[in-house]
């Protein structure tokens, strides 16, 4: 009936998360509000951990992908269950540094990563810097020079696989601005240089080859197609690449339309491709990284709306206005991701209407949806949209100076803010 898990209907007829009411959450904190569960997002990280325990004898780590939903929170949840961080700016970082997290469980990734950022990266001994370029290559070496140390460096690879999803948001293949492409021979040419440097210390390398990916396929292809990469890094360079990065990408449910796969069955797949290729090329079993975003923080979130009017355009459409929109949801706007929308105190009730869900930006591309079904909404009404925890907040602004609403964790009937909602001085903290 729910596209996550953790979503049930009470005794009043009012949306669970966790267990908690969110008609009485939307009452305590006030609208728009995100809410996340932490018990799913945990379960939903230890899915992969578990996995590479079970399928890879653990010899492995699961990196958060941060930029779903950072917070020093989150961060802090995911070091302390043993989970590293997957993080793509000085933004990220400094979160995760302030939160106390483990750097040598960071990925720091990026396709223009600036010197202060490779600085800061390299002074708190961040555990991994994926390189994506030469230019990166040559600077990271000099600033590690320059503070006499060995920075550990994996290559971000384009395997050249095709991921079966949205343009924007597929990165693995040749026309893409991310890595170097292995058919051009760049990337065995970077690894000759890397090798060369005396100040960097090449221990993997890397691929993602997209998001929102429900195949299994061309994850497998593209750990054999790395494996054979470092297969050919051993027999040309005779070096032995130790660590093997696959990224993240798994699909998760948005609406009834999707079908995830199982996150065991990823791994299991993966982890038997990787050890076939060991064999077959004669190399030693990398220690791999994964790096999940969406689908550890996507199901745990729901974001919560005041609806404010409703408007029926005969024979055209019902526009169903809510009191948040693009500026903490840009999903539509962006890639027209469908969600999953329950009127949260109707939620025992059927969706006998269908409506288009428009936030109150002064946009008319501004809609979460079209076309969704609804419980019949009318002002006041609490509008829940479903799986917003990954690329929800991470993505929101203050288009129209709007305040970013607040994010809240609930856990075992209790809840708590980890984000506060931005005031009205915070808007306009940095003017002059
Ligand atoms: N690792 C790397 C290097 C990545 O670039 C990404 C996502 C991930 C891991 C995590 O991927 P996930 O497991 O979350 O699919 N804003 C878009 C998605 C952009 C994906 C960026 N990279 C969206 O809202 O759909």
């Amino acid at each position: 009936m729910f596209v996550s898990e953790n979503l049930g209907v009470n005794e009043k007829g009012h949306l669970t998360a966790g267990g908690v009411d969110t008609v009485e959450l939307a009452q305590q904190y006030g609208t728009p509000l995100y809410v996340m569960d932490e018990n799913l997002l945990v379960k939903n990280a230890q899915r992969y951990k578990n996995s590479i325990d079970k399928f890879y004898g653990g010899n492995g780590m699961v990196c958060y992908a941060s930029k779903v939903f950072c917070c020093k929170e989150v961060c802090r949840i995911m070091n302390n269950e043993g989970i590293g961080l997957d993080v793509v700016s000085i933004g990220e970082l400094y979160t995760a540094f302030k939160a106390g997290a483990d750097f040598e469980k960071i990925c720091f990734h990026g396709n223009n990563k600036t010197d202060e950022e490779l600085e800061f990266a390299v002074d708190n001994k961040v555990g991994r810097i994926i390189v994506d370029n030469m230019f990166e290559l040559e600077r990271l070496d000099r600033i590690a020079g320059e503070k006499g140390v060995k920075a550990n460096i994996m290559f971000r690879i384009k395997p050249g696989i095709d991921a079966h999803t949205h343009d924007f948001v597929k990165t693995g293949q040749i026309d893409s601005k991310f890595g170097f492409a292995l058919e051009t021979g760049e990337a065995m040419e970077a690894v000759k240089k890397a090798i060369a440097c005396p100040n960097v210390n090449l221990k993997g390398i890397h691929c993602h080859i997209g998001s929102q990916i429900f195949a299994i396929d061309p994850f497998v292809e593209a750990a054999q197609v790395m494996m054979k990469f470092i297969a050919d890094i051993k027999e040309q360079c005779d070096w032995e690449i130790t660590e093997l990065n696959l990224g993240g990408g798994f699909g998760i449910m948005y609406t009834e339309k999707d079908d995830p796969v199982p996150y065991e069955d990823y791994m299991e797949k993966v982890s038997a491709a990787v050890k076939e290729s060991c064999e077959k090329l004669n190399v030693k079993l990398p220690f791999i990284l994964i790096e999940p975003g969406r689908s550890i923080a996507g199901p745990a979130g729901i974001t919560l709306y005041t609806c404010g009017g409703v408007k029926h355009i005969p024979n055209i459409r019902t526009y169903v206005s809510i009191d948040g929109g693009m500026t903490d949801n840009p999903r539509y706007a962006l890639y027209q991701s469908e969600y999953d929308a329950v009127v949260a105190n109707k939620a025992d009730k059927p969706k006998d209407t269908t409506v288009t869900i428009a936030g109150k930006c002064c946009e008319s591309g501004d809609l979460i949806g079209e076309g969704m079904a609804l419980q019949s909404a009318e002002p006041g009404d609490i509008i829940a949209v479903c799986a917003t925890g990954a690329y929800n907040y991470s993505m929101s602004s203050n288009y129209n100076r709007i305040p970013k609403p607040a994010v809240i964790f609930v856990k075992d009937g209790q809840s708590r803010v980890v984000i506060k909602r931005e005031t009205l001085d915070d808007i306009i903290r940095n003017d002059i």
